[in-house]
């Protein structure tokens, strides 16, 4: 269906992987230096993905690995875009996999081929040949082997939020891609979202003037669904036992990140980090489960609410913050100051240098937008493409453009609007979080994951 990539074969991309699969562990050790600022020079085998295009493809044969809560949505999604064939569909719990494949045939499509014969499942899925895509949405644990082995078998990888949460793991993806000369593309829906479009095409526009500042946040209260006995309460609750730091990043932070060119002429260059005490998981469980209930002995590192602080090279600031456990209503904050004015949300509000009265935001409202108003003006014209089918699927409509816009560029042979780079900068905030709150909140640097190729900037 595609045309092979570089005149490589798939064989030769799994002959070139292997090839270089012991020297890339070498070298991933050799990235995690003790405060992960070190970047070596990049292997000789590897070339940069900065600006490398999808090969074009009559349809995108998908592979899904991991058909959970968000699989199955992701998968409703991609159900509904032309052009995509979905041919594998991959879980541990084999009803997942016959509910994934019941999905497809529903669609009209022939049954995929189910694979859930224990965890380690995936890797036959990935010695397929006939897969473009595969999307990995499994607990965060297995995104970078899986994500690794999706690329090493020729496919591009799409893995969910956060692509890793180590340093180690985003220089994996990092050098994966690049040998195998796939694409990782980090599926942050929230790149895709009404407002964070908007305010996108204004920055670009030039409505802020230079920008200077951000702040944004996962403030989402999970506690309910931690405590669950299936879907994430089996495996999120424990990431708060023991690490004590921003666990999501990439939800506040990708928007932020696309406002500020992060890798296209700016980047993170460091951060400091605080946590509050950890005291909502355990007072909502003494509060709620019964005496006896086994989850009542766990104790929790993570702080309720952790604030970062990053500075670009640019010099710009952002406020990142990360809270699952308090109650308070959901945020992302998504405020972006320049010299001309600023955004934010939640509700999505705007101030523009001499056009308000003093300290007076404007309302930015999608459902009363008016004829020449930001909202008509600045609206994506994706949203006002896709707008009325878009709506009918998950968070608002955001995940049914993110992955319209990416097959897109794979049916188009477009360069991705993002790649690994990105996955592995906005994704670095875990751990660099972590390794800042376990000091006193020293300062800790950025891994330079472009290897200098970050003050480029593209169009
Ligand atoms: N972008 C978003 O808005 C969004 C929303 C929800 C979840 N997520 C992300 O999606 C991912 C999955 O979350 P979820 O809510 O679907 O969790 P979930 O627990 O509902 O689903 C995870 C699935 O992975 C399966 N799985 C575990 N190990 C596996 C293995 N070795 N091989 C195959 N399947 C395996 C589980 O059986 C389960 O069905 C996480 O990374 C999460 O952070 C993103």
């Amino acid at each position: 269906m595609a045309e092979k990539p570089r005149s490589l074969s798939r064989r030769q991309l799994l002959q070139a992987a292997a090839g270089t699969a012991a020297g890339a562990g070498l070298a991933g050790h050799a990235h995690a230096g003790a405060d992960g600022s070190a970047a070596p020079p990049r292997p000789d085998t590897s070339s940069s993905m900065i600006g490398v295009p999808f090969e074009r493809h009559a349809a995108v044969r998908f592979g899904l690995i991991g058909c959970g809560g968000r699989g199955q949505s992701l998968l409703r999604d991609l159900l509904a875009i032309d052009g995509v064939e979905v041919k594998a569909v991959c879980d541990i719990v084999p009803e997942k996999v016959e509910k994934a494949q019941g999905l497809v045939t529903k669609a009209g499509q022939a049954r995929p081929e189910g694979y859930a014969r224990g965890e380690r499942d995936y890797e036959n899925l990935c010695r397929r040949e006939d897969l473009d895509l595969v999307y990995v949405a499994t607990p965060w644990n297995w995104h970078v082997r899986m994500a690794r082995a999706v690329m090493e078998s020729g496919a591009h990888a799409g893995v969910e939020v956060p692509a890793a949460t180590t340093i180690e793991g985003c220089w994996q993806l990092v050098d994966a891609s690049e040998r195998t000369q796939r694409h990782c593309i980090m599926l942050e829906n929230c790149c895709y979202g009404w407002s964070e479009m908007l305010v996108l095409n204004m920055i670009r526009a030039g409505e802020l003037g230079e920008l200077t500042h951000a702040e944004c946040a996962y403030i989402h209260d999970l506690r309910s669904l931690l405590f669950e006995d299936r879907g994430e309460g089996l495996w999120r609750r424990f990431e708060h036992w023991r690490r004590n730091g921003n666990l999501y990043p990439t939800h506040g932070l990708g928007p932020v990140a696309r406002y500020f060119d992060v890798n296209r002429g700016d980047r993170f260059e460091y951060l400091v980090s605080m946590s509050s005490p950890s005291l909502g998981l355990q007072a909502y469980r003494d509060r709620t489960l019964p005496p006896g209930d086994p989850k009542r002995m766990e104790t929790y590192d993570c702080g309720d609410m952790n604030t970062s602080l990053i500075k670009t090279a640019r010099g710009r600031t952002v406020v990142l913050q990360h809270d699952t456990v308090s109650p308070r209503p959901y945020s992302r904050i998504n405020l972006v100051s320049g010299t001309k004015g600023t955004i934010r949300g939640y509700p999505d509000r705007l101030f523009l240098d001499g056009q308000q009265p003093h300290d007076e935001w404007q309302p930015i409202e999608k459902e009363k937008r008016t004829t020449g108003g930001v909202e008509d003006r600045f609206e994506d014209p994706l949203w006002k493409k896709l707008a009325e089918t878009a709506t009918k699927s998950g968070h608002g409509g955001m995940d049914y453009i993110m992955s319209w816009r990416l097959v897109e560029c794979l049916r188009e042979g477009l360069i991705p609007d993002t790649d690994v780079y990105d996955a592995a900068s906005w994704s670095a905030p875990g751990p660099l979080s972590e390794q800042s709150v376990a000091n006193r909140s020293a300062s800790v640097p950025f891994p330079d994951f472009t290897r200098g190729r970050w003050s480029e900037t593209r169009t």
